[in-house]
């Protein structure tokens, strides 16, 4: 049966049994509002580990638009049913000062990979944020492994940088980005785009593979290919914040490619919803 721990104390009590027994602990930070891409990675914990832990807490520390934070989709109830039935142990649902209690004054500063896309685009607070509350998570939960997804691929790279730089000793595994069958990537934001929107935002996913084909056949161009995808945004009325080719560590532009590995990355507005996304150039 699955457990639900709301403070750091009971939380410990309840691991401390695997603990002892060294049993492998892995752990899966979410915001909640769970969808396939959460649940695949809750499995994939599931396969590889003897507990698995499901966070559910919307970060304030990451949240550069408080309306933003507002509107963030919220549904403990179905996300305790649906990460148990996935294969979640223990779900771990703190409240906001449970984390950032009154006095809390410590911060984590990311630099690097995370001053650049998401960086400028959210502000530097977004991936402290997210730096500081995966620190603290797996302060609370010790876990011997951590999952992130690759939809999130700039936040896998700047969690891996804080792992090295700070020796935390987690492993980090990443599970492949779910897709809806039109190719938009699943996001908790997606519930907010209008029915129109929907449909147009799945283009995000065709710049993606028609940059990553365009230097694959235009002899590694990185620049051409872009400029055709942009092309093709702007045919669905859709402006990208970026789409660039980047190394997959550092997030540095590649305009020329050779046999190191390569992402795609793509940010956009559609209506009101912000969404982001990527595809690995082979
Ligand atoms: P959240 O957006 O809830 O995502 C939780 C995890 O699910 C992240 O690792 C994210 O990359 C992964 N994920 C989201 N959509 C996915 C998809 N379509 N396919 C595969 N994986 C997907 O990312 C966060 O929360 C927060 O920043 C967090 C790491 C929890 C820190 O607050």
């Amino acid at each position: 049966m699955t457990r639900v721990a709301r403070e750091v104390g009971e939380l410990r009590r309840m691991l401390a049994p695997a603990r002892q027994r060294s049993a492998t602990i892995a752990l899966v930070p979410t915001m909640g509002a769970l969808h396939e891409g959460h649940l695949s990675l809750i499995r994939s914990a599931a396969a590889s580990a003897d507990e698995v832990v499901v966070s559910i807490f919307v970060n304030p520390a990451q949240f550069n638009d408080p309306a933003d934070l507002l509107q963030y989709p919220r549904d403990v109830h179905r996300d305790i049913e649906l990460a148990s039935a996935a294969g979640a142990s223990l779900i771990f649902v703190p409240d906001p000062d449970e984390v950032y209690p009154v006095g809390f004054s410590t911060s984590v500063h990311i630099g690097g990979v995370a001053a650049l896309w998401e960086g400028v685009a959210r502000g530097p607070s977004h991936f402290d944020g997210v730096a500081l509350v995966v620190t603290k998570l797996f302060g609370m939960v010790g876990p011997d492994v951590a999952w992130f997804g690759q939809k999130d691929a700039q936040q896998v790279a700047v969690v891996r940088r804080l792992v090295a730089d700070l020796n935390l000793p987690v492993e980090i595994r990443t599970g492949p980005t779910v897709r809806e069958p039109d190719g938009l990537a699943m996001s908790s934001r997606n519930v907010r785009l209008s029915s129109a929107d929907r449909d147009r935002a799945a283009v995000l996913h065709r710049a993606l593979d028609f940059v990553k084909h365009g230097i694959m056949i235009r002899e590694n161009d990185s620049d051409t290919a872009i400029a055709a995808g942009t092309d093709l945004l702007r045919t669905a009325g859709i402006e990208a914040e970026y789409l660039a080719v980047v190394d997959p560590d550092t997030f540095e532009p590649r305009p020329r490619l050779d046999d190191r590995p390569a992402l795609v990355i793509i940010a956009a507005r559609v209506g009101p919803v912000r969404l982001i996304d990527n595809e690995p150039v082979a």
